[in-house]
């Protein structure tokens, strides 16, 4: 990783799937979609570290009902482009999650493996309900673990990509579109 400014349209990436305008009117509107449908629950959002996070901020801001937030932790890719099959929990959450309405705020559904290991770390603590958001959703992923899914900002194509929260190798987190990494950063 060179230590020039990172400027996502320059050579890291091959295209934009999704513009910083794309996303915000998206997740405005998943806002709102899930503002009404937990206007009389006890809403709990728990992101998952750390691709999740600017998802995650942009989302509770988008949502109307009074809700609080935390975060948990997997890691399955551990610096490569695929992931590793086995995912870590790092982080469980402090909130105390007993009869709330959770929705679990991924950035991306790819394997499901990853989601899946959370919606089980969370059921143990007794929520009364537990859905999914995840803002991208790898539609032709090879899928090991089928989670129910109630949220989706974006179906997208099974491509490896970065940016707003997205990371390969822990960079590129901070732009504010999503893009397809330049293979020829990873190969
Ligand atoms: P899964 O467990 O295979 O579903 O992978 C989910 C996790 O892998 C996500 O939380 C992401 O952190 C990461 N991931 C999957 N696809 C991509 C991608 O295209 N770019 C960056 N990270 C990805
Ligand atoms: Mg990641």
């Amino acid at each position: 990783m060179s230590k020039k400014m990172l400027n996502p349209l320059d050579s890291h990436l091959t295209r934009v799937l999704y513009s910083r305008e794309q996303i915000q009117k998206r997740v405005s509107d998943l806002g709102r979609e899930i503002t009404e449908d937990y206007m009389d629950k006890d809403l709990v959002l728990v992101g998952i570290l750390r691709g999740a996070m600017v998802f995650l901020s942009d989302l509770s801001r988008a949502i109307a009902v009074p809700h609080s937030w935390d975060m948990c932790g997997a890691s399955s890719y551990g610096g490569t482009t695929s992931s590793s099959g086995h995912v870590q929990i790092t982080k469980d959450v402090e909130v105390d999650l007993r009869d709330k309405d959770v929705i679990v705020v991924e950035d991306i559904y790819d394997s499901g493996r990853t989601l899946r290991a959370i919606c089980d770390l969370l059921r143990v603590h007794q929520p009364r309900s537990i859905e999914v958001c995840t803002l991208l959703y790898k539609e032709k992923a090879k899928r090991v673990s089928e989670v129910a899914v109630k949220y989706v900002g974006f179906y997208m194509p099974d491509e490896f990509i970065v940016g707003y929260g997205l990371d390969y190798n822990e960079y590129y987190r901070n732009l504010d579109c999503i893009g397809v990494l330049d293979p020829k950063i990873y190969s």
